[in-house]
């Protein structure tokens, strides 16, 4: 299934991630496991609001949403208005969704791409902000706490639906959040090619022994994990 993007992408300012091919798998997996309909949602790492949003469009009981980036914030709750949806947003780390626990269906599209030092400048400024896409050195800055935190967010029978690509490990999420006490597997995976980020980053994964010479596609993929 797929579904229109609910506002025009390209006046998503600069300086907030805009929607891609992750936002949307992410919406497509929950439309089909978790129809967020009369349910609590979170949005951890809301950007524009585009996940957000959706699960508001499709009839959520409520939707909580929470961006680092004050930018993000203003963008997610201009166009949760011009949806004609009600989000909550709040300015601050995913974390803070502790604060307004329990949720049914928690939804994350993080910060993934491996970064380090000497990479970071590689990106074009027209990328997006750093912000929104690096994680460390393995991708997994964000990816570990809220796989740890994340089921402690969850009502009982609750699901997180997370997506994220294969270069951040997408078994490891899978073994993290059967270790945090989820019942835990991938739901899907789509291939697409290199965006600016990892076009950026290629070589040095190549040399890191990351990528093989010459790929320049990714699989994405969602992982699901339901609270027992
Ligand atoms: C890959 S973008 C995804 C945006 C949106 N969910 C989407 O799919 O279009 C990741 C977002 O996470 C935000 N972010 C990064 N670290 C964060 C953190 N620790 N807590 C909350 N938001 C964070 C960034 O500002 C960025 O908007």
């Amino acid at each position: 299934m797929t579904t229109a993007i609910s506002y025009p992408v390209e006046l998503v300012p600069a300086d907030v991630y805009r929607p891609q091919e992750d936002s949307q798998l992410l919406v497509d997996v929950m439309e089909r496991h978790a129809p967020p309909a009369g349910l609590r949602v979170a949005d951890l790492c809301t950007g524009s609001g585009f996940v957000a949003i959706s699960a508001a469009l499709r009839g959520a009981a409520s939707v909580t949403a929470f961006d680092l980036s004050a930018q993000a914030v203003r963008t997610a709750r201009a166009n949760a208005v011009a949806a004609d949806v009600e989000v909550d947003v709040h300015l601050g780390h995913w974390a803070r969704a502790a604060e307004f626990k329990p949720f049914d269906l928690v939804l994350s599209n993080p910060p993934y791409v491996p970064v380090d030092e000497d990479e970071a400048a590689s990106v074009p400024e027209s990328a997006g902000p750093s912000l929104a896409f690096d994680a460390g050195i393995d991708g997994r800055l964000v990816l570990d706490p809220l796989c740890e935190h994340a089921p402690k967010l969850l009502a009982p029978g609750g699901t997180l639906l997370v997506v994220h690509s294969e270069f951040a490990d997408v078994d490891r999420t899978v073994e993290c959040l059967r270790a945090a006490g989820l019942r835990s597997e991938v739901v899907t995976s789509q291939r697409i090619p290199f965006g600016p980020v990892m076009t950026a980053r290629a070589g040095w994964l190549e040399r890191t022994g990351r990528l093989e010479a010459g790929r320049r596609v990714e699989r994405i993929a969602v992982v699901a994990a339901v609270k027992p």
